[in-house]
C-alpha cells in the first residue's frame, strides 16, 4: 500500500475530504469490479482463437479496484470541477450554456450511433434525409443557399470559409491577398487568414466599440480578398453599420465572411445572409446544443450563398429529383475537411434542438440571450461599469480598472474569487481592445434568481475589494485547486508524478 498525503493507507476510500488519490494508489492486487458466475463451458486455450503472434502476454498494469470504489473516485473527482450541470457558467465568447437533455439521448439512438460512416447511401437513407434537413434549416436561419456540414469547429469552419474564398477569386483569375478583421476579433480569426494562405489587415474600432467604418474604407483595395466579422462583436454590441460595411467590402470585389459564433444572439431575429454576408460558419457547439470546451467534438458547418455553393466541402447529403438521397460532390469543391460526414452526433444534437424549439423558439432564445446580458450590465453599473454602456446583445464587457485603480485588485482576481462564490468565472482580458476586461455571457439559460445571486456574488466580491483586498487577490483559497502561479506552472510544465506521489 502506498502511503498518501495526509497519512492515509491507499486501499481506504476516501469520503468528501481534500486529498483524493489516483487510481493506481487505490489499487489492490487482485481486487476486480465484477464476478462472473461460475460456468461449467471449459475454457479455450486463448490460443485456439487468436494467433499466438497476436497476443500480448504482458501483464497490463490496471489499476484493481472494486466498482465501487472506482464510481466513487470518479464521482468525487466530478465533484471538483465546475460543470455546466452544477451551475451558470458565464464565459463570455465561448457560449457555455446548458444544454437540454433530450438532445443526448437523440444522440444516444442506437438507430443514428450505431450506423458505420461508410455505409452505402441507399442502406442509410434515413441519416441522409436528417443531414439534408438539418443544411436546410441552417441556411434559413442564416439566409444563405447551401452549406457544408463537414467542419469540425468553429475555427476548422473558419479556415473552409477562407479556403472557399480563395477558390472564388481563383476561378474568377483573381487572386487576392489581403482579409480585414476588427481588432477586437477572436483570436482564430487571423489564425485562420493566414493558414488560409491571406494577409491580415487590422481594422482598428472606434471609441464605440464598432468597426470604424472611415478606417475601414481607407484599407479596401482590388487586393481584399474579403473582410471577417462577427455580428454581434466580441465586445456584445451589433455593428450598426453592417449595410455599409458590406456594401463596401463588395465594391472592391470582396465577400464578407461572418463568425458565426455569436449566433444565439440574433437567432430568429435578422440573418447573416440579409446584412450582406457571403460565407456563414456556425458553431453548433455553442448556439444548438453540445456542450463547448473540453476538447470535446464540435461542429461547424459553413454556409454560402448561392455563388459559392459549386466550391463547397463534399461529398454532401443531397435531395435527389425522385426524393431519394445521395451523397454529391459539388463540381468544383475544394474538397474534403474532415474524415467521413463530419462529427454526426452533434448534427443530430442541433437538429433535435432546432426542431423541438421551432422558428418561434428560437427567436425566444435570441431575446432570453440578450435580455439577461443587459439585465447583468445594468445592474453591475455601479460595481463593475461596463466598458461600452449602452445596449448590448448577448454578453457584455465590463471592465475592472476602476477596481484596480482603487485597490490594486485585477480582472484576474474578481474571476478567481468568483468560484469561491459558486459561479464559474468569466472570461478575462478579452476582447484585448477592453482594458481588465471581464466578459460575461449568462446566456438564455439562467434564470432571473440566478442572475441575482451572480450579481449580488460579484457586489460581494466588490466590497472585499475595498476592505480585504488580498483575500481577492489570493482567491480561491477554498476550492480543491487554490490560486496557482500559472506562468511558473507554464513555464515548469510537470504532467506526472513523482515516486512520492506528490
Ligand atoms: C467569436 C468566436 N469565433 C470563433 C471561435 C472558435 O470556435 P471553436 O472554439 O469552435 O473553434 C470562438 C470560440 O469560442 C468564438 O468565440
Amino acid at each position: 500500500m502506498t502511503a498518501l498525503p495526509g497519512g492515509r493507507a491507499s486501499s481506504a476510500p476516501l469520503l468528501g475530504d481534500d486529498i483524493e488519490p489516483t487510481i493506481f494508489e487505490m489499487s489492490v492486487e487482485g481486487r476486480h469490479s465484477y464476478q462472473l458466475r461460475t460456468t461449467d463451458v471449459p475454457k479455450a486455450p486463448l490460443e485456439e482463437l487468436v494467433p499466438n503472434e497476436h497476443l500480448n502476454h504482458d501483464v497490463i498494469a490496471l489499476a484493481q479496484v472494486s466498482e465501487r470504489d472506482l464510481v466513487g473516485h470518479f464521482t468525487r473527482l466530478s465533484h471538483r470541477q465546475f460543470a455546466v450541470d452544477l451551475g451558470a457558467y458565464p464565459l463570455g465568447s465561448c457560449t457555455m450554456k446548458y444544454n437540454p437533455k433530450f438532445c443526448d439521448a437523440v444522440a444516444a439512438d442506437p438507430g443514428l450511433n450505431s450506423v458505420h460512416p461508410g455505409a452505402p447511401a441507399p442502406l442509410v437513407q434515413g441519416w441522409l434525409e436528417l443531414l439534408v434537413d438539418l443544411e436546410e434549416k441552417l441556411c434559413e436561419i442564416t439566409g444563405m443557399q447551401a452549406a457544408t456540414l463537414q467542419p469540425a469547429a468553429g475555427a476548422a469552419g473558419e479556415l473552409t470559409g477562407l479556403l472557399l474564398m480563395r477558390a472564388y477569386h481563383e476561378a474568377n483569375n483573381d487572386p487576392r491577398r489581403r482579409v480585414l478583421i476588427p481588432d477586437s476579433a477572436h483570436g482564430t480569426n487571423p489564425a485562420s487568414v493566414t493558414l488560409g494562405g491571406y494577409e491580415v489587415t487590422t481594422i482598428p474600432s472606434g471609441a464605440n466599440g464598432l468597426v470604424d467604418l472611415a478606417a475601414l474604407k481607407a484599407a479596401l483595395g482590388p487586393d481584399v480578398a474579403g473582410i471577417m466579422l462577427t455580428n454581434p462583436n466580441t465586445v456584445g454590441l451589433f455593428e450598426e453599420e453592417i449595410e455599409d460595411i458590406a456594401s463596401a467590402v463588395h465594391d472592391v470585389g470582396g465577400l464578407l465572411y461572418y463568425d458565426g459564433a455569436n449566433l444565439n444572439a440574433i437567432l430568429g431575429v435578422v440573418r447573416p445572409g440579409d446584412m450582406g454576408f457571403d460565407i456563414v460558419h456556425m458553431n453548433l457547439h455553442k448556439t444548438f446544443a453540445t456542450p463547448h470546451g473540453g476538447g470535446g467534438p464540435g461542429a461547424g458547418p459553413v454556409a454560402v450563398s448561392a455563388r459559392l455553393a459549386e466550391f463547397l466541402p463534399g461529398p454532401r447529403a443531397t435531395r435527389l429529383s425522385d426524393g431519394s438521397y445521395d451523397w454529391v460532390t459539388p463540381a468544383r469543391s475544394i474538397g474534403r475537411v474532415h474524415g467521413w460526414h463530419g462529427n454526426a452526433m452533434v448534427l443530430a444534437r442541433a437538429l433535435a434542438y432546432i426542431d423541438v424549439h421551432g422558428g418561434d423558439g428560437l427567436t425566444r432564445i435570441a431575446q432570453h440571450a440578450v435580455l439577461n446580458a443587459n439585465w447583468l450590465r445594468k445592474r453591475l453599473s455601479a460595481t463593475l461599469p461596463a466598458a461600452y454602456d449602452y445596449p448590448c446583445m448577448h454578453e457584455c464587457v465590463l471592465t475592472a480598472s476602476p477596481i484596480k485603480a482603487s485597490y490594486g485588485v485585477r480582472a484576474l482576481d474578481v474571476a478567481k474569487r468568483l468560484l469561491e462564490e459558486g459561479f464559474h468565472a468569466p472570461t478575462v482580458y478579452f476582447p484585448l481592445i477592453v482594458d481588465e476586461a471581464l466578459m460575461f455571457e449568462p446566456t438564455e439559460t439562467e434564470s432571473l434568481q440566478t442572475l441575482e445571486a451572480l450579481a449580488s456574488a460579484l457586489e460581494r466580491i466588490a466590497l472585499l475589494c475595498a476592505n480585504e483586498p488580498d483575500v481577492v487577490r489570493n482567491a480561491p483559497q477554498s476550492t480543491p485547486v487554490t490560486r496557482v502561479d500559472e506562468a511558473r506552472a507554464a513555464r515548469h510544465l510537470v504532467t506526472t508524478e513523482d515516486a512520492a506521489g506528490r
